[in-house]
């Protein structure tokens, strides 16, 4: 089963720019390219970060944007993003007030977690969502997929974790406890790619699809940002294994096809013995 990552679009006014990139050009360029490379991708989620402002006309031009899409596509928040703003405008997200949900894949049961806070950056799983997320994972036999927009483990970037899930280790021991039948977390906001685990599950990350982070260990007080590639991911969920991809579609240079001229011209001093 083939499903589609894409995190951290902070959509904004048309022509407005970030970092001098067009969340909303590359965005359509993102869903492009995976219709290109991935039409036969069963789900496509998108974990938060979804407007750069909470602003209603971006989530408006979304859900049309989506309307179009021919994958099946889910939605999680982000710090960035309104909740009571978007509810507004995908009022089928609303779960006990938060923004959490299900939908089942061939692979399993796919869980959507709200881990927005408001009037904060930093993200927070509260006593409700985690009652959420038990009642969710002892009521089904799985197995899941979880998509989550904060880190639910420390980067050891200080300021990405001084914006960091709040309640952390009360998260992990959730999972933990669940980790025979969860296959893997997904999640986004630093604009980087991560792998990991968190209580034994594996978890993983990736650039979003406008301006991206850097991992600048030097740096402990602000947020560092580069202009490396608009990325989107790409997961394989096999019986006995899950791959991730990170794709980066904003790449503009060559790409060299073995057996083509330019591969050849490319190749091959070096390996030639
Ligand atoms: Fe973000
Ligand atoms: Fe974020």
């Amino acid at each position: 089963m083939k499903l589609i990552q894409l995190s951290d679009i902070h959509l904004t006014a048309p022509g407005a720019t970030i970092g001098g990139r067009d969340p909303r050009r590359n965005f359509e360029r993102a869903l492009a390219h995976v219709l290109r490379d991935h039409h036969d991708a069963e789900l496509m989620v998108i974990t938060g970060d979804l407007s750069d402002w909470g602003d209603r006309d971006d989530y408006l031009w979304l859900r049309t944007t989506l309307d179009a899409f021919p994958i099946p596509t889910r939605l999680c928040i982000g710090n960035h993003d309104r909740r009571d703003v978007f509810l507004g405008v995908f009022p089928e997200y609303d779960d006990g007030g938060f923004v959490q949900g299900m939908h089942d894949v061939s692979a399993g049961r796919c869980l959507f977690l709200d881990t927005v806070e408001p009037n904060t950056h930093a993200g927070r799983y509260c006593d409700a969502r985690q009652v959420w997320l038990q009642r969710q994972l002892t009521g089904h036999p799985g197995p899941f997929l979880l998509f989550m927009h904060h880190h639910p483990m420390p980067t050891h970037l200080g300021p990405m974790d001084r914006i960091g899930l709040s309640d952390g280790a009360a998260f992990r021991s959730i999972v933990g406890a669940h980790r025979n039948r969860i296959r893997h977390v997904f999640f986004g906001h630093c604009h980087l790619p991560l792998a990991g685990s968190i209580g034994g599950v594996p978890t993983s990350s990736l650039r979003g699809t406008n301006h991206a982070s850097f991992p600048l260990f030097s740096e402990t007080a602000m947020l560092s940002a580069s202009d490396l590639p608009q990325s989107y991911g790409v997961c394989f969920v096999g019986a006995d294994y899950v791959t991730v991809h990170m794709v980066e579609f904003g790449y503009d240079g060559p790409i060299r096809v073995e057996g083509s001229p330019e591969y050849t011209a490319w190749d091959r001093e070096t390996m030639v013995r």
